[in-house]
């Protein structure tokens, strides 16, 4: 058994310093607050892009406060739900508030998380050492996903109906398994009540227990490692005669100080956007959703809010005649170039087979599988970041200048792809989110080849830093 070790404090030490002895002995306050906050070193480099993490903590917070007031006055029941929320918005007092907070709160989430997300690829932060800082975000992105997902059927409006009725049926396209996993995850033979009544448990309980758990792994693992920084220079690597690197902060206070002033901006932008435009122009609520769910009666335009419309495009893109002419040719010629290239002799059999069962699976399944493997796909991909991209450097800064322009069309595909996703579908929109499908792969499936072309820069010792 380990001793146990209290401290022996003067008998006329203050009783705070006493309290806080008494504490320390009994469960790891101040070496927390200290190994976390006051004794954390940050880069001292952080920019604008550093802004996100902590507020994707405050959103985080702003759901979960609100949400649980939502429940208070919240039907689960189909037959009361809609009404339910009618009465939340105008009679519950504040209730107008809260809701729209949560609504508004679930956009603002992906804003960050986007931008979040954005800064981890500029500044390579998913690389070594932080590839489980990385992973750990993915889990949270679809925990985050799948959180939106279901709360957005909870209202009961027209849009949470089909809406989930398009994703549901979409499990319908798997092989074999599909038809009774559509009817095991509804529960009915269509969205329904005993539909609502899981969603709702998953999404109050079960995804946010999820979602914290991975939120705490998340900071854990970025602690245990250090922060990155724009220059991607790891500033352990020179540290004073005390192990606190040259280039290191203390979080707090610094930068708890700082995060106040990104949490001001942000919470201007976000009351902005809750008291004067919450419905945000129908993209952050769907105005189809201000209308009773009614299963006889499909709106012409089912769009999913405006977060999931880039993966909903990459959906809408594969069609059969996008299976035979684009995807089949794309995944032979990815074989050859892999057998081509590759050093290792497993990894030109596993291209090989897998290339081979792909090819065979997409002449005898049908498109719209292939459809929902590829919107997936497209999530996950994410996850292989780390190990796909070879780059001698981790920071834009110091990658060859060309490196800049993949990014942006990168960039903007994913944009034009989520525009598309809450436009109706049409010929032309179809073509270009195809090849926006097609640049959004290839980014991703090509990063081994093309991140380690070009002439990089060097990568300075030390931070660059000019103090404003
Ligand atoms: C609820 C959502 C999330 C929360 C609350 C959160 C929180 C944080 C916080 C507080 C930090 C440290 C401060 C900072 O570097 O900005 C951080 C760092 C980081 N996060 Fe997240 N995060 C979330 C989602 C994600 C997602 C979805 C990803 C990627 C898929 C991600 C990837 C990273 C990476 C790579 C770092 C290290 C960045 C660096 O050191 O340069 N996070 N996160």
């Amino acid at each position: 058994m380990m001793a146990f070790h209290e401290k022996q404090l003067p008998a006329d030490a203050p009783i705070a310093a006493k309290a806080m002895n008494w504490i320390d002995a009994r469960f790891p306050l101040t070496s927390t607050y200290k190994a976390h906050l006051s004794e954390y070193y940050a880069p001292k480099n952080f920019n604008f892009w550093y802004f996100f993490g902590s507020l994707a903590m405050l959103v985080l917070v702003i759901q979960i406060v609100t949400g649980i007031f939502l429940v208070m006055h919240y039907k689960p029941d189909a037959a009361l739900a809609f009404a339910s929320v009618e009465y939340i918005m105008r009679d519950v007092s504040w209730g107008w508030l809260v809701r729209y907070m949560h609504s508004t709160g679930a956009s603002a989430f992906f804003i960050v998380v986007y931008m979040h997300m954005i800064r981890g690829l500029l500044y390579g932060s998913y690389r070594k050492p932080r590839e489980l800082v990385w992973l750990f975000g993915v889990g949270i992105f679809l925990c985050l996903m799948a959180e939106a997902f279901m709360g957005y059927l909870l209202p009961w409006g027209q849009m949470s109906y089909w809406g989930a009725q398009v994703i549901v049926n979409l499990f319908g396209a798997i092989p074999f398994i599909g038809p009774d996993l559509s009817l095991w995850i509804r529960g009915d033979y269509v969205i329904g009540d005993a539909t609502l009544n899981r969603f709702f448990s998953f999404h109050v309980i079960a995804v946010p227990l999820v979602l914290l758990g991975l939120v705490v792994a998340h900071i854990i693992a970025l602690h245990e490692v250090g922060s990155n920084n724009p220059d991607g220079v790891e500033i352990k690597d020179k540290t004073d005669a005390n192990g606190i690197p040259l280039d290191g902060i203390p979080f707090h206070p610094y930068y708890s100080i700082h995060d106040i002033m990104g949490v001001a901006v942000f919470l201007i932008v976000f009351s902005a956007i809750v008291f004067f435009a919450p419905e945000m122009g129908g993209y952050f609520l769907e105005y189809n959703n201000f209308v009773p769910a009614d299963p006889l009666t499909t709106p012409l335009h089912i769009a999913p809010v405006w977060y999931f419309t880039p993966f909903y495009s990459i959906l809408r893109a594969v069609t059969s005649e996008f299976v035979n002419y684009g995807l089949i040719p794309g995944v032979i010629a990815y074989v050859l170039l892999l057998l081509a290239t590759a050093k290792n002799s497993k990894v030109k059999l596993a291209a090989l087979v897998i290339g081979l069962v792909a090819v065979v699976g997409m002449i005898f399944l049908e498109a719209k599988f292939w459809g929902v493997v590829l919107m997936g796909a497209s999530v996950m991909i994410m996850g292989g970041l780390p190990w796909l991209d070879k780059s001698k450097v981790k920071s834009i800064r110091y990658r060859p200048s060309w490196h800049k322009w993949v990014y942006l069309v990168f960039g903007i595909m994913f944009l034009v792809l989520g525009y598309l996703g809450v436009k109706p579908p049409s010929a032309i929109g179809g073509l270009i989110s195809q090849v926006g499908t097609f640049v959004y792969f290839g980014f991703f499936m090509l990063m081994p080849w093309w991140s380690a072309m070009g002439t990089f820069k060097t990568v300075p010792d030390r931070v660059t830093f000019h103090p404003h």
